[in-house]
């Protein structure tokens, strides 16, 4: 056994808060702080929020500490730990598609991640440089449609964004991603705090409480539960090959179980005080809550215009916005590097390079899109679309649900029952997740994705 895993992999994380920080870090991103707060809004607020938290705890985590076990197991990159559990328990190899479905869903998802993360990057000059001006919406619109409609522009964003990535990534698990996400989470969750207070005695604090903890269910329709149980996949980063690789860096003796409800209590911590430190802005500005994607972009900067303060305050904003997204993107890079390196025999840099070159190449897709240029609009067999929606749409819609379900399904179905409970370590946890993962998450998971193929419609 101990000869059997020194020849594995043996890249760890230094100790059970370094991991919990790296995976923190991997779900903490765009999906907190841009998509939680706007979709929340758009969702009626305080019942929506309930939902949500109830998929974190009953589907989310056990997804989650499903993944790890998996990487913890295999000890390798996520289609060959998915391959590996398979094998330990009599299965066929070929069930480590599972995986390969997450590692290609991840770089599908980096590749639109690196330009919405490109435009926060821009914001924190333009909130610094002042042009937000006295907060006109006009001028503020304008501003945003400048920048998404500038394809030069967006494209030297996002390549600085996917540089920096590869910079820090080729640097190793330990020396590059562990010590950058260990200095950026920390000032993370200062500058937010500092926002919190801020909006607490500048906004609307109170009107804010209400309309995310105060549930109206009436203002929940099915479509939202929806939306909230794809959300709570989304935010913890599953079936993105993402947890299955952390899971393969874990250090002995730390608990899938524990580490796992730490990592989904600051994910949804950092989402609500997200909601706390953006509502009560938008409440006290007479701002719409159901502004749709362009919230933080173009209806929070109004309100940043206006308040005292606000220049600074803005400018954090997007600071923090850009370390959440850049510490995700770091996550969604790492298995293909991990993959170059360990199957391809890619020296570390090369394989950061390389991978890093193919998300640019991916990502001009995108800013084809965004920036509206002759090329990129065609027409699909469900009407015109462009590059960008149809990742986001096949990556969150698609491929998330359905590696998920397929996730759950292989550990509650396939993989050896024995070998799960000896993973998923405390007894009387596996009692619990195991029937979840089995019964409860694959149905969850399979009613979200048949509603937002519209092949159902609740
Ligand atoms: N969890 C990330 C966020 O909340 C997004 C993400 C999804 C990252 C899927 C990786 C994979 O922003
Ligand atoms: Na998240």
């Amino acid at each position: 056994m101990q000869q059997a895993n020194a020849k594995k992999g043996s890249t760890r994380w230094s100790n059970r808060f370094a991991y919990i920080l790296a995976a923190t870090g991997a779900a903490v991103g765009l999906g907190n702080i841009w998509k939680f707060p706007y979709i929340m809004g758009e969702n009626g607020g305080g019942a929506f929020v309930l939902v949500y938290l109830l998929c974190i705890v009953f589907i989310g985590v056990p997804v989650m500490m499903a993944e790890v076990a998996i990487g913890k197991q295999g000890r390798h990159t996520p289609g060959h730990s998915v391959s590996d559990v398979a094998k330990a328990s009599g299965k066929p190899a070929w069930w480590g598609f599972v995986g390969w479905m997450g590692v290609i869903s991840g770089y599908l998802i980096l590749s639109f991640y690196v330009v919405i993360a490109g435009w926060a990057l821009a914001y924190i000059f333009k909130a610094g440089a002042g042009q937000f001006g006295s907060g006109d919406p006009k001028a503020v619109a304008n501003l945003f449609a400048g920048l998404t409609g500038n394809g030069w522009a967006l494209l030297g964003w996002t390549s600085t964004v996917i540089l920096a990535t590869v910079l820090v990534i080729g640097k190793g698990v330990k020396a590059g991603l562990e010590r950058a996400v260990s200095a950026l989470m920390p000032l993370l969750f200062v500058i937010l705090l500092i926002l919190a207070g801020y909006a607490a005695s500048e906004g609307d604090f109170g009107a804010a409480f209400h309309f995310m903890f105060d549930p109206d269910f009436s203002k929940l329709s099915i479509n939202g539960v929806v939306v909230a149980l794809g959300h709570s996949f989304f935010t913890l980063s599953l079936a993105s090959g993402i947890m299955i690789m952390y899971g393969a860096y874990l250090p002995e003796g730390v608990s899938i179980a524990k580490s796992s409800l730490w990592i989904a209590f600051f994910d949804t911590l950092v989402a609500l005080i997200a909601g706390l430190a953006i509502y009560p802005i938008v409440f006290a500005n007479g701002l719409e809550p159901g502004a749709g994607p362009g919230l933080i972009f173009q209806t929070l900067p109004i309100a940043f215009g206006q308040m005292p303060g606000g220049r600074i305050v803005g400018t954090l904003f997007f600071i923090m916005l850009v370390f959440a997204a850049f510490t995700s993107a770091l996550a969604l890079i790492e298995s293909s590097v991990a993959w170059l390196v360990e199957k391809r025999g890619f020296s570390r840099w090369g394989a950061a390079f390389a991978a890093g070159f193919g998300i640019w190449l991916l990502s001009l897709g995108t800013i084809a899109s965004v920036a509206e240029l002759p090329i990129s609009q065609f027409a699909m067999p469900w009407g015109k679309s462009d590059f960008f929606t149809m990742l986001d749409y096949f990556t969150a819609n698609i491929a998330l649900p359905i590696g998920g379900l397929l996730i759950a399904l292989f550990t509650g179905w396939v993989a050896n029952k024995g070998l799960m409970a000896e993973l998923i370590d405390a007894k009387a946890v596996f009692r619990l997740w195991h029937p979840v993962i089995k019964f409860l998450a694959p149905l969850a998971i399979l009613l979200v994705f048949l509603q937002l193929t519209g092949i159902i419609q609740l």
